[in-house]
């Protein structure tokens, strides 16, 4: 079920838009924020709010790789998979993150801390590789970097 907060923060969005179902993305994404994935009930209860059917939100929460529909980390990782990473180290960077996480891209660490997804271009590719960490964008990657980031981040925890 949505908190009266979820409920009211995506009805405040409907006034901006022609139809209930325009708001759909902002809803998602208002939810996500506060749970940090759309589970089969959230998505339930967004279309039903919105007046779609299930499988029409899922139709567009799916396009978007942004919203997961599944359980994810603390922290996200996105690590860019597209052409000026691939030339400026990518493998490398890929390989370090799996050893240092152990996980695979797609796979979540046993303590919950990091998910590590694949992401199309990241627009910083002159200073690739590059990677996002939640809403943080890290560039110009190496070893030594990528271990003083995934620390501040455990540091948080
Ligand atoms: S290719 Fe990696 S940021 Fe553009």
């Amino acid at each position: 079920m949505l908190t009266d907060t979820e409920r009211q923060e995506i009805e405040s969005q409907l006034a901006a838009y022609p139809t209930k179902r325009a708001v759909c993305i902002d809803a998602l994404k208002i939810v996500q924020r506060e749970r940090g994935w759309i589970s089969d009930e959230s998505l339930k209860d967004i279309a039903a709010l919105l007046e779609m059917t299930p499988d029409e939100l899922d139709n567009v929460a799916t396009f978007y790789n942004l919203i997961f529909r599944q359980p994810v980390g603390k922290h996200v990782i996105l690590l860019c998979d597209s052409v000026s990473c691939w030339l400026m180290g990518y493998e490398k960077i890929r390989q370090h993150l799996n050893e240092r996480l152990g996980i695979e891209l797609g796979q979540t660490t046993e303590d919950g801390q990091f998910t590590l997804l694949p992401m199309v271009c990241l627009g910083d590719c002159d200073h690739a590789p590059v990677m996002m960490v939640d809403n943080d964008t890290h560039h110009d990657l190496d070893p030594e970097k990528i271990d003083q980031i995934l620390d501040s981040y455990r540091k948080e925890a």
